[in-house]
């Protein structure tokens, strides 16, 4: 047998991992100073959840679900994205009878089965947040400012902020009507899914990226005119609260992201690092979805990083210094590995990184082995050395090498750290 990770999923092996936990740590200490506090959600969820709230006629409902039947026939759903299930926790643990605003951030993996490519994958991670009961832009703006101080932090700076409004509910409604009375002569010139979703969702029509679809579409009308007064002030609210900030952003009045879930505020923060897959986060407001689970009405926003694209943007800005330094602790002579390993234990009781042999070597073995692993020190318990309370220790950088006792050899280690 030989088996291999599934198509589009992969492993995180150790030489990444330490990128992955620095972001992670960079990720909570700044959502922590902002008052956010982390929730964890399960993976699986009851499917309905995510066709309630994402959209029937998205491409993540229509194409990318891991939906299947559970043991008793329920319809259940590994999670494609994480706003959904923390609504629903927000409403299973009527987390709106606290004070609001209530902030969440989650870390963890998403599955969609897309067709994968560079920065595409169909198990992916995303760091989110999301923000309830706040009705001002003013949230919208620092979600976009807390991406900017992240992103700055790990020295990503060919980013563009692009922001546009969607509306609500009623202005949506007849901005689609102008967007169907527009199309209405030029459906046949459109790609099989655009014809397919003209009639449920046009919207979606506007970040097709078939080239046909986008040379007719370049004249549409656009959801920015058609914007009602509460809609229109929301958004020039925002963009001044972002000039304020000191946010450079760009309008696209194009977007209209992937999840139907949107209201007003959208945005998605793009890389020209990255190639084909730019969008590193991306996000927006929702004031409908509570209620529409059964909350009470609560205004919210939010936005996730997709990880994966994060790491390959660190990798080329930041280098990430390697672990702590290591002390292997060797022996040398008959009947005393077991000494050895004592040694090791009374050094990590100490916080100090050691490693040791489990099994009977020679010392020269043990060497080349504490060389091979990049051990930083050696400590060699010997026989007539422990006659006298002493050890010698080894470093393996510059060659030096003593004897010293138990106490001499923590602070040497201590000191060096
Ligand atoms: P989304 O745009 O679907 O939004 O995903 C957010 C980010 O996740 C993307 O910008 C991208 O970086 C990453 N991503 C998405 N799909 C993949 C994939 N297949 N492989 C690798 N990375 C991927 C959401 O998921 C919303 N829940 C964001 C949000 C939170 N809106 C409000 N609150």
């Amino acid at each position: 047998m030989n088996f291999k990770t599934l198509r589009g999923m992969q492993d995180i092996l150790p030489d990444d991992i330490i990128i992955w936990q620095f972001i992670e740590q960079q990720a909570k200490d700044i959502f922590e100073i902002y008052n956010f506090q982390e929730i964890r959600t399960p993976i699986l969820e009851m499917a309905e959840l995510f066709l309630r709230s994402i959209g029937e006629d998205t491409d993540i409902v229509e194409k990318e679900m891991y939906i299947f039947d559970d043991k008793k026939g329920r319809k259940v759903a590994l999670r494609p994205e994480g706003t959904a299930s923390v609504v629903r926790a927000y409403i299973e643990h009527s987390l709106f009878n606290l004070p609001s605003p209530r902030k969440f951030y989650y870390i963890g993996p998403m599955f969609r089965y897309e067709r994968p490519q560079k920065g595409r994958f169909r198990q992916f991670h995303q760091i989110g947040v999301e923000v309830f009961g706040v009705k001002s832009p003013s949230v919208e703006a620092e979600l976009l400012y807390i991406l900017k101080n992240f992103f700055e932090k790990l020295k990503i700076n060919r980013l563009a902020f692009e922001i546009n409004s969607i509306g609500c509910k009623e202005c949506r409604q007849e901005y689609k009507e102008k967007l169907f009375s527009f199309l209405n002569d030029k459906i046949s010139f459109l790609c099989n899914d655009c014809q397919r979703r003209f009639n449920k969702n046009p919207l979606r029509l506007l970040d097709c990226k078939v080239p046909t679809c986008r040379e007719t579409l370049k004249d549409t009308p656009l959801i920015l005119d058609y914007l009602c007064e509460e809609c229109k002030a929301h958004f020039e609210n925002f963009k001044e609260e972002l000039s304020f900030l000191g946010i450079e952003f760009v309008i696209n009045p194009k977007i209209v992201r992937g999840l139907d879930y949107y209201t007003k505020t959208v945005f998605e923060v793009t890389t020209t690092m990255l190639g084909a897959q730019n969008a590193v986060a991306a996000g927006g407001r929702y004031d409908d979805l509570v209620e529409m689970f059964g909350g009470p009405s609560t205004p919210a926003a939010g936005f996730a990083i997709g990880m994966e694209r994060l790491v390959e943007l660190c990798k080329q800005t930041i280098s990430i210094g390697h672990k702590r330094q290591l002390v292997y602790v060797s022996y040398a002579g008959k009947g005393i590995e077991g000494e050895a390993r004592k040694l090791s234990n009374i050094l990590r009781g100490k916080g100090i990184n050691t490693e040791t042999a489990y099994e009977e070597l020679s010392l020269k073995a043990q060497l080349k082995r504490a060389d091979k692993i990049g051990a930083n020190w050696v400590i060699i318990v010997g026989e007539e050395e422990m006659k006298r309370n002493k050890y010698i220790w080894k470093n393996m950088k510059d060659s030096t090498q003593g004897e010293g006792s138990l106490e001499d050899i923590i602070t040497l280690l201590e000191n060096s750290r």
